[in-house]
């Protein structure tokens, strides 16, 4: 004879097989196990039952519960696998997909990479300085002049507490120095800022990378083949470099450098690209007076330093006719670097 409860398993088991949808499922979960489930009725039934009848009712039950609960589990499963491939049944895998937009360098941004490359293969280390920055570390420290027409209200970017937009790069020679004693090699990339007249050449944000290597016997002659090396690395061995008489007040001598090259665009015309010259001695003072000590005894100590126009650069290199085209973000332009 079999036990009410044996029965009750078997047709649980058969309406679980039979259920239509997991709302069937739930139903009988309910129906069965749930706290009022006529299987779940059994337990209470157990109280009044005989010590003999007890085990063999308990294991009856135990075996209904898991044997149910399984087979609920198992037809849950099989459900959720239907419905999965009903989903994806009307999706089309072979059908390509929705391409990425895949973002690029900015041609300055590129041609800054190459030329840190070439400095870290000579030793120059990168060294950085704020864009909002003092009189002193823009002019004063740098040897020039309080009646310096770039110190004139009309010609820099000014804010109302006297900070200003630096004029140049030059100002993280300044902030090196005063971090550590020599030696020192660095080179320092960024942007810089003029009250200029916007034009195909002229911008009032461009960016220079700065160079300043200071140690005993630097001579002009390691400016200029340092300076040297570097243009031809850059935009190619056949690449000619000018060195021109100047003048900066933090220099002296001072020069400007000019390139031309036969495999650029610009083909036979020289293009000025660098201001540099050796480290004036009143720099050296200066900086010594901020730091308190020696470190920088212009007797011992000599140094060259550089300020490329990076913008100029990038022009060169990529033949770019407009330094305006950096800026605008015109993805037709940009699209020609990614
Ligand atoms: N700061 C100068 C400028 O912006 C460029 C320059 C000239 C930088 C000579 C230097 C230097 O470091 O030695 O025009």
């Amino acid at each position: 004879m079999t036990h009410p409860l044996e029965e009750l398993r078997e047709s649980a088991l058969r309406e679980i097989r039979e259920a239509k949808d997991e709302q069937a499922l739930e139903a009988l979960r309910v129906g069965y196990l749930g706290k009022s489930g006529s299987i779940s009725g059994w337990s209470e039934q157990m109280r009044g039952l005989s010590k003999e009848e007890k085990p063999v009712v308990g294991k009856l039950l135990n075996e209904a519960r898991t044997a149910v609960t399984a087979a609920l589990e198992s037809a849950a499963a099989e459900f959720r696998a239907q419905n999965e491939v009903a989903a994806l049944a009307n999706i089309d895998i072979t059908l390509p997909g929705t391409p990425h937009e895949i973002g690029a360098l900015h041609p300055l941004t590129q041609m800054l990479n190459r030329a840190i490359g070439i400095f870290r293969r000579m030793g120059f280390a990168l060294a950085t300085g704020p864009d909002v920055d003092t009189e002193w570390y823009c002019f004063d420290a740098l040897n020039t002049p309080a009646d310096h027409p770039a110190r004139n209200e009309q010609d820099t970017f000014f804010l109302p507490d006297g900070r200003l937009l630096r004029t140049h790069t030059s100002t993280v020679q300044i902030r090196t120095m005063q971090n550590q004693p020599p030696p020192v090699r660095v080179i320092a990339p960024g942007a810089a800022y003029r009250r200029d007249e916007v034009d195909a050449t002229h911008s009032a944000q461009f960016h220079q990378i700065e160079g300043l290597y200071v140690d005993e016997k630097v001579s002009l002659a390691d400016l200029k083949g340092t300076l040297e090396f570097f243009l031809k690395e850059l935009l190619g061995a056949e690449t000619q470099v000018r060195f021109r008489p100047h003048f900066f007040p933090f220099t002296e001598p001072s020069l400007e450098v000019d390139v031309k090259s036969k495999a650029l665009k610009s083909g036979e015309k020289w293009l000025e690209l660098c201001g540099c010259g050796m480290v004036h001695p009143a720099v050296f003072e200066e900086v010594n007076k901020s730091r308190g000590d020696l470190a920088y005894d212009p007797e011992k100590y000599t140094g060259f330093a550089f300020g490329l126009g990076m913008d100029r650069l990038a022009m060169i290199l990529f033949d770019i006719p407009d330094i305006r085209l950096f800026a605008q973000n015109d993805l037709r332009f940009l699209r020609q670097f990614a």
